[in-house]
């Protein structure tokens, strides 16, 4: 089941957080505040393995999950998976400018065979729901008997193709979000829990970007 953290309504467009004091010193700079600790993290992923587990028991998975983002995510969510499954990466990379997505550019094919088999497609976060557009169709064409989609984080707020996940671990506002695996300009991937990032940050990434051209 979807476990959703906030409500928020449509007109609740907001891209600034509360800061909170359980950012750790050494990141409060660029960190606005924490959305989800690693505690909450850590509870959640292990539900969502036993949900996943429900489904796909007496089936071998192919657990198919997108580079870079997931690998946090992915590395907890399989080891509490206790269920035979295969493993493989699509690398997919969003060459855009600061929190904006760009044009998409596969950078790893994948290598098992998926035909005939039951996968599940993991993702950090499903947001205006362009690369899941671009990778199911890809991966439908190589056969499997189903697909399933698994995300940590739902933006539902900023979507513009009409995709849903079917598992969800967290629905989250229309924050930038990072850590647990989700960057910005490929930094705060370590960070152990999910933060907002300050406006400030990527309004001078921005800026610079510009400037540069
Ligand atoms: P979509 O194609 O717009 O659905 O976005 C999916 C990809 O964009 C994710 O796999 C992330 O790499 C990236 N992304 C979207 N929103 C965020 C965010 O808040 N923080 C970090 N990465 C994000
Ligand atoms: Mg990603």
């Amino acid at each position: 089941m979807r476990q959703v953290l906030f409500t928020v309504s449509a007109q609740q467009k907001t891209k600034t957080a509360k800061p909170n004091t359980l950012v750790p010193v050494r990141w409060r700079q660029e960190v606005q505040s924490v959305l989800i600790t690693d505690a909450q993290l850590a509870r959640r992923v292990k539900t969502l393995a036993r949900e996943i587990e429900k489904d796909f028991r007496g089936r071998e998975m192919v657990v198919v999950s997108l580079l870079n983002g997931t690998v946090l995510f992915l590395a907890d969510l399989i080891r509490h998976l206790n269920l035979p499954l295969r493993l493989d990466f699509i690398g997919v990379s969003s060459y855009g400018l600061g929190t904006e997505s760009g044009e998409l550019v596969f950078t790893k094919e994948l290598r098992l065979d998926v035909r005939g088999r039951d996968v599940l497609l993991v993702d950090d976060i499903l947001d205006t729901g362009k690369t899941m557009s671009r990778v199911l169709p890809k991966l439908k064409a190589l056969k499997p008997r189903r697909i399933k989609t698994c995300v940590l984080l739902d933006k539902p707020e900023r979507r513009t193709h009409k995709i849903q996940a079917d598992y969800i671990g967290f629905g989250i506002p229309d924050y930038f979000v990072i850590g647990y695996g989700l960057d910005f300009a490929e930094r705060y991937r370590n960070l152990p829990f999910v933060g907002v990032l300050h406006p400030h940050i990527y309004k001078t990434a921005s800026q610079s970007a510009v400037q540069k051209k």
